[in-house]
């Protein structure tokens, strides 16, 4: 692994119950870093799976605690401004301070656009952009503020570099990720703030077993046209793991990235390659 140190940083995760949003709390803490876990922690109507919960929250922050690093839990919509502010606030007043957002929690629904409802489209744009957006601006207030630069990753798709069917919100959402981590890496150049994005392909987690639970597998086969076949790689089934996703948040975290900013890295087994 490589050798990144975060000590004496502060990491703010969001949707950190469970899936991809853990496994980077986890390494961030093996790094060194404290660690504030967020996540909704409970289920939303459009979503036909299981989001995180409380329980699922407080182990994410038992697994930070594990590697000796000190961590906050707070229960936190990212759709929510009136809950994302208080949130930064609270980890700032604990911590002193936040080095790192990973901007991570998401939500997937299935629909073709001419019959998704507007609840569907609604859910999806406040969670997976305007969440993002709600996350950065204040924690970007913050790194403004304190002027000692920080680091945003944020979590956009494949589904950020081409369109999908049955998806066009989720793509809509993920191309949107993309234009702001461009237009928040120049806006916020001149503090020293690092602003990027990842495109994963397939990842295995909670959200893709609810998927697949709830679609069944012949859609999800139509959806994964995708990704899989144009893996160059064999990924095996159902793709790759979280900390396959925690490496390149490890990376765009660190100094050693120090001159990337405001770019989508495919983090997808050679899709965006075809
Ligand atoms: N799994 C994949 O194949 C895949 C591929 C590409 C991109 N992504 C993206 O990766 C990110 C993480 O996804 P995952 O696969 O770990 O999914 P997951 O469903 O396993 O975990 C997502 C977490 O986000 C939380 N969350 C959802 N809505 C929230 C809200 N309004 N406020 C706060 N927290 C909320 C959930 O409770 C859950 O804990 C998402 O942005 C997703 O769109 C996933």
């Amino acid at each position: 692994m490589p050798e990144y140190d975060f000590s004496g940083q502060v990491a703010f995760v969001t949707g950190a119950a469970h899936g991809q949003g853990r496994s980077h709390a986890q390494h961030y803490a093996k790094h060194g870093a404290d660690v504030v876990v967020t996540d909704i922690s409970r289920d939303v109507d459009t979503v036909p799976y299981g989001l995180g919960s409380s329980d699922e929250l407080e182990k994410t922050a038992s697994l930070v605690e594990d590697e000796g690093q000190e961590a906050l839990a707070i229960e936190m919509d990212v759709r929510d401004e009136l809950d994302v502010e208080p949130a930064v606030e609270r980890a700032v007043d604990e911590f002193g301070r936040i080095d790192i957002l990973a901007n991570n929690a998401g939500i997937f629904t299935a629909a073709d656009m001419t019959e998704m409802t507007e609840e569907q489209w609604d859910a999806m744009i406040d969670t997976n952009l305007k969440g993002v957006w709600l996350s950065a601006k204040h924690v970007g207030q913050h790194f403004i503020e304190r002027g000692d630069g920080g680091k945003i990753v944020s979590t956009s798709s494949t589904a950020g570099l081409v369109g999908s069917p049955s998806a066009g919100h989720y793509v809509a959402a993920k191309h949107g990720v993309i234009g702001l981590t461009k237009t928040l890496a120049l806006e916020l150049a001149e503090y020293d703030v690092n602003v990027n994005a990842v495109c994963p392909t397939v990842v295995n987690t909670p959200m893709v077993s609810g998927m697949t639970e709830a679609y069944g597998e012949e859609m999800l086969a139509e959806i994964g046209e995708l990704s899989g076949p144009f893996n160059i790689f064999d990924l095996e089934d159902p793709g790759m793991e979280p900390r396959d996703i925690s490496e390149a948040y490890m990376w765009l975290s660190s100094d050693a990235a120090r001159y990337v900013t405001g770019i989508a890295l495919p983090v997808d087994a050679g899709f965006s390659s075809k």
